[in-house]
């Protein structure tokens, strides 16, 4: 453990409050923050977990018109459904909040007064899609057109999925509204800008002492600010968000990636004034050691890295209200998923308007948390995109879940329970093998723990599989099957050895699969503990009552999912 607690503030990209959650939401920005949390809580950091959802802005209120509701209803559906959708995959927030409330709404508007005392902000007219069969302006993602930058047809207004530039939407090739596919020109329009330029030298500079950033996320960052940074707007011809305190924009409001990474601030807040000390948010967004944890999707990088960080500093100067920068950007890459047509396996891109996507909550109706838990954690898209495939689930759950982890804990347990009454005293000595195993774990620990550490729970995970191979190699070559009736003592020190190591994997697994190792602490009698902090080992341990701690993935299960998107991808 390293010797000084530190403190972190980990966050959670705030996703849309428009729709239901799918896995790939949990592999870039959800289960990697929880999984890093848990385990930091367990190593005795200082740590809180904070979310929410975004609430504002164009993907609220297009959804909003195509279903014929106000932005309101949409969002109070979908704020409580993601809410308990978290709750049931064990996403450990400390707070989750909303961008909708009042206090957020003040935050945002004291951010910019801010910004705008340091000089950051200016008016400016610009040009803006209108939509002359709508009689509106049609803010960015009203708005599809091409790419400007990779030519990808299904643009959006203000940023490209594919390749993750942003632009404005006049830059579109060949622009259309979203809604009436109809025909849009460019008028003019007065909008108020962040002053990014004015950041550059203090951006590169902070980003380019950040060692310790992935090198996707470093190179990203760096080639935009070469590329030059330019102003950007901040209010939106629209009357969903946050008000604009200027006059002549009461019928504008701010842009949703103005206000939602405020919402970090907000959320913080929240949870400060719920634990009964209103003012513990300063310390842990301005005591200048905190360590601040961005977890995100690759497509978010820009405003995480750039724009916010830029805000922060806008915010900060000054000293008396100062705020510290990102610690850490962990965005990862994408998650596709694997379709099978015909008997042909083929990764797609998941499309939400197609129901091509494998929606949480649907996912944990069927399947234990744990389980989906466990096989996302072992492709989370940490360095390049991957393929969710239901076969692969199976497999992974079946001989790497239950075959490996889950028969040595069944098998230490049950020999145990049958054999020695479920009582394991500490033996007087150890023998060579289990020192050896011992030391094996110890090093294994250590590299969990550095993995871990660098935001990088799917190698930690790698090493907790290693654990399970190890720990099921010392049962074997102990063979208490055997010695059980030949020399029952070095039987009965031979599993007290074993317990050690399942206390061990337990420790390990507990971010990954929580639940499980709570069902096991109802029989399993010791300490859930690193071999490396077991010192003395305990006088004894036992168990009582053990049953299985997860279940098989039958084939028909897969077959059953596997035909639902194959059926999506027919269309
Ligand atoms: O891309 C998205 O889904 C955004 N709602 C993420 C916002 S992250 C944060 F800044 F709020
Ligand atoms: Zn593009």
């Amino acid at each position: 453990m390293s010797e000084k607690k530190e403190r972190y503030l980990v966050t959670s990209a705030l996703p849309y409050a428009n729709g239901p959650l799918h896995i790939g939401h949990m592999a870039g920005a959800y289960l990697p923050a929880d999984v890093f949390v848990r385990y930091l809580r367990m190593r005795g950091e200082d740590v809180v977990f904070v979310g929410g959802t975004d609430e504002h802005g164009v993907p609220i209120t297009l959804t909003a018109e195509r279903e014929g509701k106000s932005p309101r209803e949409v969002v109070d559906h979908w704020y409580a459904h993601m809410k308990e959708t978290f709750e049931r995959f064990g996403v450990s927030f400390d707070n989750f909040s909303r961008t909708s409330t009042p206090l957020h709404a003040e935050n945002t508007q004291t951010f910019y007064e801010k910004l705008k005392e340091g000089g950051y902000v200016s008016e400016a007219e610009s040009k803006q899609m209108y939509s002359p069969t709508e009689g509106r302006f049609l803010p960015d993602r009203y708005v599809e057109g091409t790419c400007p930058v990779c030519g990808y047809k299904e643009a959006r207004g203000d940023q490209c999925d594919n390749c993750g530039s942003w632009y404005e939407a006049f830059e579109l090739l060949e622009p259309h509204s979203k809604i009436t596919g109809g025909p849009v020109e460019v008028r003019e329009t007065t909008h108020l800008y962040l002053d990014l330029p004015k950041f550059t030298d203090r951006l590169k500079e902070w980003v380019g002492s950040q060692e310790h950033w992935r090198d996707s996320v470093r190179n990203f960052v760096l080639g935009m600010i070469g590329g030059g940074l330019e102003r950007r707007p901040i209010t939106r011809d629209i009357k969903w968000g946050v008000p604009v305190p200027e006059p002549g924009f009461e019928d504008k409001r701010f842009y949703v990636w103005f206000d939602a990474p405020i919402g970090y601030v907000s959320s913080t807040m929240e949870w400060a004034q719920n634990v009964g000390e209103p003012d513990r948010w300063r310390e842990y967004w301005q005591e200048e050691d905190t360590r601040l944890v961005h977890f995100i999707g690759k497509d978010n990088t820009v405003f995480h890295a750039v724009v916010w960080p830029a805000m922060l500093m806008g915010v900060g100067e000054g000293g008396d209200e100062p705020y510290v920068l990102p610690y850490d950007v962990a965005a990862n890459e994408f998650m596709n998923l694997e379709v099978v047509v015909d008997g042909e396996p083929r990764a797609m891109q998941m499309s939400t308007s197609r129901n091509l996507a494998v929606w949480l909550h649907e996912a944990l109706d069927q399947f234990p948390a744990d389980l989906l838990r466990f096989y996302l954690a072992s492709i989370l898209p940490e360095t390049g995109d991957v393929v969710f495939s239901w076969r692969e689930f199976g497999s992974r759950v079946n001989s790497d879940l239950i075959g490996t982890l889950g028969n040595y804990v069944n098998r230490t347990l049950s020999f145990t329970e049958k054999y020695f009454d479920g009582t394991l005293p500490r033996p007087d000595g150890l023998t060579d093998e289990a020192r050896e195993a011992f030391e094996d774990f110890k090093e294994m620990e250590a590299r969990y723990e550095r993995r871990m550490y660098a935001q990088r729970p799917r190698d930690a995970f790698g090493e907790l599989l290693a654990m399970g191979r190890r720990a099921n190699r010392f049962f074997d070559a102990a063979a208490p099957w055997k010695s059980r009736k030949e020399d029952p003592e070095a039987a009965r020190g031979a599993l007290y050895a074993c317990s050690v190591l399942l206390g061990s994997i337990a420790y390990h697994a507990t971010p990954f699969v929580p639940e499980a190792i709570k069902n096991l602490q109802g029989f399993f009698d010791g300490p859930i503990a690193r071999v490396s902090d077991l010192e003395p080992l305990p006088e004894a341990y036992g168990v009582s009552g053990a049953k299985p701690l997860f279940r098989k993935v039958e084939d028909g299960e897969v077959e059953a999912a596997e035909e639902k998107l194959a059926n999506a991808a027919r269309g």
